[in-house]
């Protein structure tokens, strides 16, 4: 498999990030700007990275040719995410998760109409979704899968880096995430055509084989989402911090989750595959809504920080996202063309509902001493005893 960064000229910084983060995907053969037919001037390891993860996923919709199939594609996606494909001319249908906070299968495959074009499924929290099953899904429905990964950096299913899985997808390294270089983040593709797509729809429409810009063509109108040389001069020092970030955040989420586990009240989030979460977030479920809600007080009293009960939240879950559903935007979007086909403020996502209303993630961190590991957990436990 060839395995395609982003890529621009004269970005020495990018580059090197770049060749920092494919040392995470030893099986997968770059293809460079100097494979590209057409390019004039060879330069090796080449990479750019997008300036926002939302349009990072646009890009990849963009990337993926969904905006030609637009006249009412339709596009599966789960109740936390759907604006990306919004903005590149699809229209959102919503499945529901399941106990992996990600997309259910089982559900998608009831949500596929003979519009559906593609699935995107967010990998929630740092893990994974039931990857292997909605690849299948997509195989055999010929549906184009979008990987957002941009909350794990990291974080692989079977060995395998999340975001590497579907015809692209996305990592951020916005300032809250695994790894930071304050702004930006990072498109994957196997796909030449996706990468040229998405290469150019990020920095203005630049075809990027001319000897220099002024000699570049336009095949298509682009944006300037791109990352720049400083915010790559920090995102090369994080990412060469990764796998310590990770064994750290891996060590302490164990002692917490092991400690939680012997409650014998809590249930946890279903990982695929444990080996591969970057343990950003523990998230555990209560038995009841009401339970939950009144267990996220507690640890609030307790000083235990960090703790976010999603179902209640502004951001990150459908059910508060009411600009979002109903798509108030400064000027027109694409599908205001032909009508949205659905009514967003009427979508029902009860077995999502049903899991988030129960469920709070804790924020993992990595300045953690021992002691307050310990700490923290015996708050924990008695918040939640
Ligand atoms: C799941 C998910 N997708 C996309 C984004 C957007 O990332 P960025 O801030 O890099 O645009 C975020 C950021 O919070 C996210 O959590």
């Amino acid at each position: 498999m060839t395995q395609v960064f982003l890529a621009s000229r004269n970005a020495k910084k990018i580059e090197e990030m770049a060749r920092i983060l494919r040392e995470h995907l030893p099986e997968i053969e770059v293809l460079g700007i100097d494979d590209v037919e057409g390019y004039e001037e060879p330069v090796e390891d080449q990479a750019t990275f997008e300036g926002n993860a939302l349009l990072k996923a646009r890009a990849g919709y963009a990337a993926t040719g969904l905006p030609s199939l637009a006249d009412d594609s339709g596009l599966c996606v789960d109740a936390l995410n759907g604006m990306p494909g919004v903005l590149a001319g699809a229209v959102p249908v919503f499945a529901e998760i399941d106990q992996t906070l990600c997309l259910d299968p089982q559900s998608v495959q009831k949500a596929i109409t003979p519009k559906t074009r593609a699935v995107l499924v967010v990998h929630m929290c740092g893990a994974m979704a039931q990857i292997d099953a909605l690849g299948d899904l997509c195989r055999r429905h010929h549906l184009t899968l979008i990987e957002d990964a941009a909350q794990a950096a990291g974080a692989t299913f079977q060995g395998r880096m999340l975001g590497t899985f579907g015809k692209a997808g996305c990592l951020s390294f916005d300032y809250v995430k695994t790894i930071t270089c304050g702004e930006g983040g990072a498109l994957l593709t196997d796909d030449e055509k996706a990468y040229r797509l998405a290469q150019a729809f990020t920095d203005h429409g630049h075809d990027h084989l001319g000897a220099d810009r002024g000699s570049d063509q336009h095949p298509h109108i682009g944006t300037n989402y791109r990352l720049s040389e400083l915010h790559a001069a920090v995102g090369v020092a994080q990412l060469a911090r990764l796998d310590h970030i990770l064994d750290l955040q891996r060590r302490h989420k164990a002692i917490l989750k092991e400690g939680l586990a012997a409650l014998g009240r809590l249930a946890f989030r279903t990982l695929p595959d444990p080996a591969g979460d970057s343990a950003t977030f523990l998230s555990f479920l209560l038995p009841t809504e009401d339970e939950a809600r009144q267990s996220a007080k507690a640890l609030a009293a307790a000083g235990v920080d960090g703790c976010f009960y999603w179902y209640d939240n502004n951001w990150h879950y459908h059910r508060k996202w009411d600009h979002i559903k109903t798509l108030v935007s400064p000027g027109r979007l694409p599908i205001d063309r032909f009508g949205y086909g659905t009514d967003l403020t009427k979508i029902a996502l009860p077995q999502s509902d049903a899991i988030m209303s129960r469920t709070i993630s804790m924020l993992i961190k990595l300045r953690w001493t021992p002691e307050q590991v310990r700490d923290r957990l015996a708050r924990m436990k008695s918040a939640l005893a």
